[in-house]
């Protein structure tokens, strides 16, 4: 297995316009494409283009094509976030159909090729036949994970200037309701430009309707037909936009196109899960991240793969929640994230045990690295050492897995192993030389792959500034990874100011921003902190305007702030009250050492000479947190 990788993967390097080409028939083209890549990653020549002749409809790759075949398979399972209530399944004919119906109601509200339709929507089918119906009249879909905030929507659709909403009343999950359509509400008082706010109904609340703006998804559904023929699309028209945090300033909404990705999101999908009809395959992931799009609906539905959805939470009612899904289901490949099985793990085994989970193949993970006690867990305990495990590393950008086991390779726990055909990863050092063997640095890959992301939105010059400037000719991730002696990588986390928690992508400069927002807030600075079950944990450093007493009350306050600024993902787990930050001479806040002491490692703060004024230093870290 590992050897006929290891020729497919010097092949797809050899010869990529032979190898993409072939792999691109595993499409359904309306018109094929000749040509595979197109690309440059010289500032003066740049561009990234994938299949460029190639016409195809998304959509149609994800139904239409099933149907002769295959239209009685079940293409959607979906389970409530209420054990009690029914799950729902829909066969790929059923999906079709309601996926033709939704894509005739936005027609019918005045959406077109090319606009932009955000959708702000709970873990229900309805989320999964938004995307599809966006998809199947080429409209650009932007998904905001329904945890983020009315100020986080609004900037989203005021940046990619969308006018129509796709939401619920409410959404359900771990027995809570989330009030959607409220904060759909409060962003449209933010964001003038939203116009049509299409409403399901999930949970059956009240909610108030403004007139000539809100629509009853059931209501508008009712009054168009089911016959919806699938648009034209060139591969390089954009699929959709995603927003994500970078180092610095707002979230970069990532664009991702049409044939490239699709190829992408599939093909991966295909490989590293091994996936065989009518096996249920289920990634835990919610909708609004990209683990969402690319593995519970595009890769999945692509492939005619019978794809489980999941409106809840691990951990209710009881921690035996996912191991009982499981068997409810017969889930054979199960994709989840290490902050998860951390979460599990705490509460013992014997809550696994008491499942069966016999119907469990193979184990992925993805978001984070994984450690390796958490790894051996999930290997031992969850699939009673049976199943094979594939860490998969990759990143909004990059649109599916790019490192990766397959299930035959030989895996070492906490190693993302080899790359994915066509992917080249290199190691660089801060000066950009390329360190060859045995290495640890700077991760980046140093040619074009079809997955990759095309551009951010309406920001040319940031797509290049992120992600070419640094190291010229190559793409650089943002992270480390240290190589072995096999030639294995290990990710060893982001090497810029982006932090992870929980397997969610979170700025720094974001916290901060909102932070300094509230009244009492002169300045701020945030780091990530090891924490047991995330991953890491957000630490802001704050120092308050003169004249404003530190308490408890205030951290809370500000905690609470940061929530309804941005979320509840980006809550700081530590607030630290700071008289002054450490500043070298010339103003730039030295974020080496507060990590260091947010980290606990007071011992090893390093030269602090170079200080503005070292004294602060000292009661950084006698007034530490946690
Ligand atoms: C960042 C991307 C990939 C979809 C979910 C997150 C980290 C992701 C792994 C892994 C070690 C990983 C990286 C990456 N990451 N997967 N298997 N091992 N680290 O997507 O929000 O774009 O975050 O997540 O740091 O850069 P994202």
């Amino acid at each position: 297995m590992t050897d006929s990788r290891t020729a497919q993967h010097q092949r797809s390097l050899d010869d990529p316009d032979g190898f993409w080409l072939e792999q691109a028939r595993s499409l359904d083209w309306i018109t094929p494409p000749t040509r595979a890549g197109d690309w440059s990653f010289d500032e003066k020549d740049f561009h990234v283009r994938w299949f460029e002749d190639g016409v195809l409809n998304v959509s149609a790759n994800c139904l239409d094509r099933h149907l002769a075949e295959h239209g009685d398979r079940v293409a959607i399972v979906w389970e409530p976030d209420d054990p009690k209530a029914e799950p729902k399944r829909f066969t790929y004919a059923q999906v079709h159909e309601e996926v033709c119906r939704f894509a005739n109601v936005l027609k019918a509200q005045g959406v077109q090729k090319g606009d932009r339709v955000t959708v702000y929507m709970p873990m229900i089918p309805e989320a999964a036949f938004a995307l599809l119906a966006c998809a199947r009249i080429g409209a650009i879909h932007s998904v905001v994970f329904g945890g983020f905030s009315a100020d986080s929507l609004a900037g989203r659709m005021e940046d990619c200037g969308s006018a129509v909403v796709i939401t619920a009343d409410e959404g359900r999950r771990g027995g809570k309701t989330v009030p959607l359509k409220t904060t759909v509400d409060e962003a449209a008082t933010i964001f003038a430009g939203v116009k049509t706010v299409l409403v399901v109904k999930c949970t059956g609340r009240d909610v108030p309707m403004t007139e000539g703006r809100d629509v009853w998804y059931h209501e508008a559904a009712a009054k168009v037909s089911t016959d919806c023929p699938p648009e034209p699309m060139k591969a390089e028209d954009p699929l959709f936009i995603l927003y994500t945090s970078g180092s610095t300033g707002k979230p970069k909404g990532v664009v991702h196109t049409t044939g490239g990705y699709l190829l992408w999101a599939a093909l991966t999908f295909r490989t590293t899960f091994d996936y065989k009809a009518p096996e249920i395959f289920w990634c835990t992931a919610d909708i609004g991240w990209v683990t969402g799009h690319s593995y519970i609906v595009y890769g999945p539905l692509a492939s005619g793969a019978t794809s489980l959805m999941f409106e809840g939470v691990p951990t209710w009612p009881t921690s035996a929640r996912m191991w009982e899904v499981v068997d409810r289901h017969d889930v054979s490949i199960l994709y989840t994230a290490p902050t998860a099985l951390r979460s599990l793990m705490k509460e013992g085994d014997d809550i696994v045990k008491a499942t069966s989970r016999k119907s469990l193949r193979l184990l992925g993970t993805v978001g984070e690295p994984i450690n390796p006690e958490a790894w051996r867990w999930y290997h031992d305990v969850v699939g009673d050492g049976r199943c094979p495990i594939v860490d998969t590393w990759w990143q909004t950008e990059t649109g599916g897995h790019m490192i990766t086991p397959f299930p035959g390779t030989v895996t070492k726990p906490g190693s993302a192993t080899l790359p994915f055909h066509g992917v080249e990863p290199k190691l660089l050092d801060g000066e950009g030389k390329e360190l060859h063997g045995e290495a640890e640095g700077n991760l980046i890959i140093a040619r074009a792959w079809p997955g990759m992301m095309r551009g951010v939105w309406g920001d040319e010059k940031r797509f290049f500034d992120t992600y070419f400037r640094t190291f010229p000719g190559v793409y650089t991730t943002g992270d480390g990874a240290r190589r072995d002696e096999d030639g294995y990588y290990w990710i060893t986390g982001r090497v810029d100011d982006v932090i992870n928690v929980s397997g969610h992508r979170m700025g720094t400069a974001e916290v901060e921003s909102a932070l300094v927002l509230h009244d009492d807030v002169a300045e701020a600075a945030v780091v990530g902190m090891p924490h047991d079950v995330k991953g890491q944990g957000i630490y802001a450093y704050v120092t308050l305007n003169s004249g404003i007493e530190a308490s408890e009350d205030l951290r809370q306050a500000l905690k609470k702030h940061v929530r309804h600024e941005i979320g509840p993902i980006a809550t700081p787990d530590a607030i630290q009250f700071a008289p002054g930050l450490p500043k070298t001479r010339s103003g730039k806040i030295m974020r080496r050492i507060l990590r260091k002491i947010a980290e606990g490692e007071i011992g090893a703060l390093g030269d602090t000479s170079t200080l503005a004024d070292p004294s602060v230093v000292d009661d950084l870290v006698k007034n530490r947190v946690g």
